[in-house]
């Protein structure tokens, strides 16, 4: 039996800002520099989910991409796209939405519902922008 590691993306907007109460101006400012804009900045992001598996000998799937598309749009677009990650989400609430946060929080999500849909989460990467991205192993080494 060979593992096959298999992708869904899915895309979403949102705004958020970077920046702790318990610090001052400055040292939001020093730290999170433009992140902290009092009145919110957003980006286009897209999640990239990682399934890892064996090929079903009827479908030769390692998932049905339609059910993995279904959990992520559910989970994570729905309650995501067009929020305030800061305001609006109630499993980001109380959380810095730093990339690295979102997305360890989404694994909590979609960890379960996808062994449900008889696949293994192996991967989530958070792209922010073009240049920046964050990989989550579910906090274990890679391979
Ligand atoms: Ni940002």
């Amino acid at each position: 039996m060979k593992t096959v590691y298999i992708t869904r993306r899915e895309t979403f907007n949102a705004a958020h800002k970077l920046y702790r109460e318990d610090w001052s101006e400055e040292k939001n400012w020093e730290v999170f520099g433009k992140c902290s804009n009092a009145n919110w900045h957003g980006h286009n992001f897209s999640i990239w989910v990682t399934v890892k598996g064996v090929t079903n000998e009827d479908t030769g799937f390692v998932i049905n991409l339609k059910d993995l598309s279904k959990i992520i749009k559910e989970l994570v677009v729905e309650p995501l796209d067009h929020k305030n990650l800061n305001l609006d989400v109630p499993f980001l609430h109380g959380l810095l939405p730093s990339t690295e946060i979102m997305a360890i929080e989404i694994w909590k999500l979609i960890d379960q519902p996808i062994k449900d849909a008889g696949g293994e989460l192996a991967k989530i990467k958070l792209v922010e922008t073009e240049n920046n991205f964050v990989e989550y192993y579910g906090g274990k080494e890679p391979f």
